[in-house]
C-alpha cells in the first residue's frame, strides 16, 4: 500500500463506527433489532446530495443502460455500503463493493446483514487501483465521490475498464475541479492537500477515453449541490442537527469539513459532475 492510501484510510478510519451509527440509529427511535435501507439511507450515503443524488445517478445510467434485475455492479470506493444497498435492494443487481478503508468494509458488511441484503452485496478490501478481479468481471461499475483521493486517474480508468464486459456502462460522480484558487482543508474527503487529487472535467474526459471508455452524458451538478447544502443548513438553523445523518460517518469535523467544501463550491472553484461513459 503507498502512503498517500495509507493516509486516505487514517482519514477515513473512525475507529468506532458501527457503534456510533447503530446508537445514533437508536437515539433517532429507530428499533435497531429490526432496520431497514430507509433507516439508514440519512447517513449511509457519503456523498453530495445523499439517497437523493443517487437515484437520480441510476436514472442517468439505467437511460444509457437498462439496469436489468441481477447485473453485476462494481460499487468503487464503496465506503460504508449505502448506494451498493440501493443499488442491490431497489435495483435488484448483484452488487460487490469496494473499499481501502476496513473498517467502512466491515461495517458496510455488517449493516448490509442487518437489513436483510448480505446475499445480494458483498464488500471486499482493497485499491481501486489494483482490483481483485478477473477481466470482465462486471456488467457495470461506478464510483461516487472516491476520484477525489485518487491521483493517477489513468490506472484506475483502466483497471476498472479491465474488470467489465464489453458494452458495459461505468458511471461516476466526483467533485471535479472548474477553477483555479487555494482550497481549504480538511474537506470531507481530505484532511490535508497530500490526499486531494481534483481534477478538472477534461482529464477526466481524456483519461476515460485513453482507457476504453466512450462519455455519454455530462452533467455539472455545483448548483445542485450548494442548493443541497443550503437547504441542509435551513434545517438545522430551524430544528437542530438531525440524530443520525452523514456527520456520524464523518466525525466531530463534519462541520469545518462541510463548510470548507460549500465556500468552496460558492467560489465557483470545484463541484460534483456527473459522468456516464460505455466501456468500447
Ligand atoms: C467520500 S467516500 C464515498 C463513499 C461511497 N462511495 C458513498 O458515496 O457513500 C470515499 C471513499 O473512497 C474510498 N477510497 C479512496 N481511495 C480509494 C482507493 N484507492 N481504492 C478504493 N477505495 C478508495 C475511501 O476509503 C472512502 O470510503
Amino acid at each position: 500500500m503507498s502512503t498517500v492510501e495509507h493516509s486516505v484510510q487514517v482519514h477515513y478510519t473512525h475507529g468506532r463506527l458501527e457503534q456510533a451509527i447503530l446508537d445514533a440509529l437508536e437515539r433517532a427511535g429507530k428499533d435497531i433489532g429490526r432496520l431497514t435501507a430507509a433507516d439508514l439511507a440519512p447517513g449511509d450515503e457519503f456523498h453530495i446530495g445523499g439517497l437523493e443524488a443517487t437515484i437520480e445517478f441510476a436514472d442517468r445510467l439505467a437511460a444509457v443502460k437498462p439496469i436489468a434485475p441481477d447485473m453485476r455492479l462494481l460499487d468503487i470506493g464503496c465506503g460504508i455500503g449505502g448506494p451498493a444497498r440501493y443499488f442491490a435492494g431497489e435495483r435488484h443487481c448483484k452488487v460487490t463493493g469496494i473499499d481501502l478503508t476496513p473498517e467502512y468494509v466491515a461495517v458496510a458488511a455488517a449493516l448490509s446483514s442487518r437489513v436483510g441484503l448480505a446475499d445480494r452485496t458483498e464488500f471486499r478490501h482493497g485499491s481501486a487501483l489494483a482490483l481483485p478481479f478477473p477481466d470482465g468481471r462486471f456488467d457495470g461499475a461506478y464510483m461516487l465521490h472516491v476520484g477525489m483521493n485518487i491521483a493517477d486517474k489513468s490506472t484506475l480508468f483502466h483497471e476498472v475498464r479491465r474488470v467489465l464486459a464489453p458494452g458495459a456502462i461505468f458511471g461516476i460522480y466526483d467533485v471535479m475541479r472548474e477553477k483555479e484558487g487555494t482550497l481549504y482543508f480538511p474537506l470531507p474527503w481530505s484532511s490535508d492537500p497530500a490526499t486531494s487529487f481534483v481534477a478538472g472535467v477534461p482529464a477526466y474526459r481524456e483519461k476515460l477515453r485513453q482507457a476504453g471508455f466512450a462519455i455519454e452524458k455530462e452533467r455539472n451538478r455545483r448548483a445542485y449541490a450548494i442548493d443541497f447544502f443550503r437547504k441542509v443548513r435551513a434545517r438545522i438553523e430551524q430544528s437542530g442537527p438531525p440524530v443520525f445523518a452523514t456527520q456520524i460517518v464523518m466525525g466531530p469535523t463534519a462541520p469545518v469539513k462541510v463548510g470548507n467544501l460549500l465556500d468552496a463550491m460558492e467560489r465557483g472553484l470545484i463541484g460534483p459532475t456527473e459522468l456516464v461513459c460505455r466501456a468500447v
